[in-house]
């Protein structure tokens, strides 16, 4: 099979296509025949090597595909061959053929396509993991989505939204704003850090917003804590904007606020069942319309590298994929 590998870390460019061994499945695994396979943000801390969880190399990044179960090994007990499915991993997706354990993988109702499926997992899991499970949503909060064009922000503004929250859109620019607009946000800003706290605290009438999902960090982060209402809490997903800053415990205590942590992987490998009921929850929502999958661009799998370094770029509004050609 062809696969894109990392055998030296570097820039996306640094990315090369290859032929390798297929994969077998081995006891609980299954091997699928890949479709599509999108791009995160995090791959590219992969490729170059930063990023917190690295397998040995040569490797294919890759934490999401999607395709058609091909074989399965020995004690797999719910998927079948055959059957389409998302794969949430931890690497391996930019390749024709993916092997995964079981526990990792998700049928898809038929009305979803395998491109939409790719786009789909790691953003809205990370979305859902933030919002409902760390965060707590509740209809009628009012949630604040920071990088609100990129995957995971499109994602968390269309699942607050759809979780019955008035949602607030913090983007760079007026284009991006509209864009979230049109992913179901009730009102959206473009401020800067200089602004951000009042502009947030006039739109909520004085009272701050509930939760925020926050994927900025530097100043921004300081000045959502302070436009934070009594109670509310600030998911820390991100700090696409730089840099972490010196976070003062007393804006914390003085309106009883939560600065939470979220590392969604945390829950694909610890809580595959919790993880597989969250992703089946949601495909039915793209099923039903409620939650609509972003595609900015495809490339084939062997422009992997620019496909890459187009999320490199920061220019990208939803999801870029990668597809193989395979079962589309
Ligand atoms: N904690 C977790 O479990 C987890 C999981 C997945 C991703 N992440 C992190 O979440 C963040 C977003 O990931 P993604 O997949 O959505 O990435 P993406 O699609 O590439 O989007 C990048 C986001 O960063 C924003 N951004 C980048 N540079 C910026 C700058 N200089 N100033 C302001 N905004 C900037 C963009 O804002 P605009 O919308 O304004 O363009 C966009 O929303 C990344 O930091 C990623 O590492 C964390």
């Amino acid at each position: 099979m062809k696969a894109a590998l990392v055998k030296e870390f570097g820039p996306p460019s640094s990315l090369v296509v290859e032929e390798v061994e297929d994969p077998v499945p081995g006891p609980g695994e299954v091997v699928i025949d890949v479709a599509a396979a999108s791009v995160n943000f995090p791959d590219l801390l992969v490729v170059d090597g930063s990023y917190q969880i690295l397998p040995d190399r040569p490797f294919s990044p890759g934490k999401e595909a999607s395709g058609t179960v091909l074989a399965v090994g020995e004690r797999v007990t719910r998927i079948k061959t055959g059957d389409r499915v998302l794969a949430l991993v931890e690497f391996g997706g930019y390749a024709e053929k993916l092997k995964v354990a079981e526990d990792l993988v998700i049928p898809l109702p038929g009305s979803v396509g395998f491109t939409e499926a790719a786009a789909f997992g790691l953003v809205y899991h990370t979305a859902w993991f933030g919002l409902v499970r760390r965060a707590g949503i509740k209809a009628g909060d009012t949630v604040l989505v920071t990088g609100a064009g990129g995957g995971v922000g499109s994602a968390g503004v269309q699942l607050a939204k759809a979780l019955g929250a008035t949602v607030i859109a913090l983007a760079r620019d007026q284009d991006r704003a509209e864009l979230a607009k049109t992913q179901g946000a009730d009102h959206v800003l473009t401020s800067g850090a200089d602004t951000l706290r009042d502009d947030l605290m006039s739109l909520t009438g004085g009272r701050g917003v509930d939760i925020t999902l926050e994927m900025l960090g530097g100043d921004i982060l300081t000045q959502v804590i302070r436009a934070t209402a009594w109670e509310g809490r600030v998911v820390i997903v991100g700090f696409a904007s730089g840099g972490q800053p010196a976070i003062k415990p007393g804006h914390l205590l003085v309106k009883n606020i939560s600065l939470i942590g979220l590392q969604a992987s945390d829950y694909r490998d610890r809580t595959p069942n919790e993880m597989r009921a969250a992703t089946q929850t949601m495909l039915e929502m793209v099923a039903s319309g409620q939650l609509d999958p972003q595609i900015h661009r495809t490339y084939p799998l062997d422009e992997a590298a620019a496909a890459l370094e187009h999320v490199a770029q920061g220019k990208v509004r939803g999801k870029i994929v990668i597809v193989t050609g395979h079962s589309n």
